[in-house]
């Protein structure tokens, strides 16, 4: 859908763009003058395949700062992106005939990952505020279960995991023998006072288990910098580490230096784009709610919306005579008829939904907002309407 919408702006079609999975922000300037700085000293070289010391003992720093977590940076590895730190954990983790659980709604990519690993994918719904129960959890447990995939903030619904929740669900992994993989790249995102927990801080005993991905393309808008990292077991830690050497070498040593600018000195700049975010979203979600039979939580943290379209499904569409099946089908609708661009839910393991990135301005997202909602009023109109039908997810539970 992104390469669709460049290709049409490219054509000089107009188009409003909800698809980003990127901060519509620029980086803290300490970081840009950082790694402009590092280019002229000609400090683009190799490094330590797991990063810089100087920036494993930075994100040491930050996570025992905002995740009250203790690492000692021999157990973090840098790495191009949080993407590939999930990649290189769960090829360090698992195996062929090793089973992955994979709560959805999810990212896109995890069952993709799991697959490159060559283990297999276990995917699961969640409840109606989109927790994964640890019911559902133990119900798919097999002797083969390896190893959880957790994420909070969760894109692409923005629910944040609660305390008590995840206290529930480390402890059973613990039990179990089952690493968690907590990615926790929107950790930062967290809106109207919903405060962020790291399993790992929640429940001591995953630390020796388990593995916490963060990085910096989120909190720091820093996306195209490829600047990610894990921090995990020694054990585990070293093993990736010798895995980055032989896949990637090292991380980027310029942006390796832009990061430990952005992490010392970049507080100010992320909590500005948090405070920029936390007031989008109350207006996209309001406008949203309003819109009669959408159903839209409020999201806690990241920086996306995902309504269900349940009462929409099975209706037909009067502008271009589609029938709307599942979320493909609406944003599909959306872009030809109203030129605005949104994910559809199967992307994310919900098919019934779609997505809207509110990383984007303000008129861009009030403009798109009124096309949504119009096209959904058009969509209910009785006189064009088929039977329309209630919210059915597959692999999904409703309380
Ligand atoms: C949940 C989640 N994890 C990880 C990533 C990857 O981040 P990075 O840019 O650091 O590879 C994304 C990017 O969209 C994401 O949404």
């Amino acid at each position: 859908m992104v390469q669709r919408v460049k290709q049409m702006q490219d054509e000089g079609i107009e188009v409003l763009g909800l698809t980003a999975g990127e901060p519509d922000f620029t980086p803290p300037k300490v970081a840009e003058e950082a790694g402009i700085e590092a280019i002229r000293n000609g400090m683009g070289r190799y490094t330590a395949a797991a990063g810089t010391q100087e920036l494993r003992q930075a994100i040491c720093e930050h996570i025992r700062q905002d995740l009250r977590l203790a690492y000692e940076p021999s157990q973090i590895v840098v790495t191009n992106g949080a993407k590939i730190a999930i990649v290189q954990s769960l090829l360090a983790l698992v195996q062929e005939g090793d089973e992955v659980l994979v709560p959805t709604p999810c990212w896109t990519s995890y069952p993709e990952m799991v697959k490159l690993a060559d283990a297999k994918p276990v995917i699961l719904g969640c409840d109606e505020r989109n927790f994964p129960r640890v019911a559902d959890l133990e119900a798919q447990r097999t002797p083969a279960t390896r190893a959880l995939l957790l994420n909070t903030p969760n894109n692409p619904t923005g629910a944040v995991l609660p305390e008590a929740l995840l206290r529930e669900i480390g402890e059973w992994a613990l039990e179990h023998g089952i690493s968690v993989i907590s990615d926790e790249i929107y950790a930062s995102l967290v809106y109207d006072g919903a405060t962020h927990h790291s399993p790992m801080a929640v429940v001591p005993g995953l630390q020796e288990t388990s593995v916490l991905v963060g990085g910096m393309s989120k909190a720091y808008a820093m996306t195209g910098w490829r600047m990610g990292f894990l921090a995990a077991p020694q054990m585990l830690a070293t093993a990736v580490g010798a895995l980055q050497s032989q896949l990637a070498g090292s991380p980027s040593a310029i942006a390796q230096i832009a990061s430990v600018a952005a992490l010392r000195h970049g507080g100010e700049a992320r909590e500005q784009m948090r405070q920029a975010f936390e007031h989008r979203r109350r207006r996209v979600v309001e406008t949203l709610q309003a819109v009669d039979g959408l159903e839209c939580a409020m999201p806690d943290g990241a920086f996306y919306a995902f309504p269900d379209l349940g009462p929409f499904l099975g209706r037909r569409d009067p502008a271009t005579g589609r029938t709307i099946g599942n979320g493909d089908d609406f944003i599909e609708v959306l872009l030809e008829a109203d030129r605005v661009a949104c994910i559809g839910g199967s992307a994310f393991g919900s098919p019934d939904s779609f997505r809207i990135s509110f990383a984007a301005s303000d008129e861009v997202l009030e403009e798109a907002l009124r096309r949504i909602a119009a096209r959904l009023a058009a969509l209910l109109q009785k006189n064009l309407s088929g039977p329309g039908r209630s919210p059915t997810r597959p692999g999904r539970k409703k309380d």
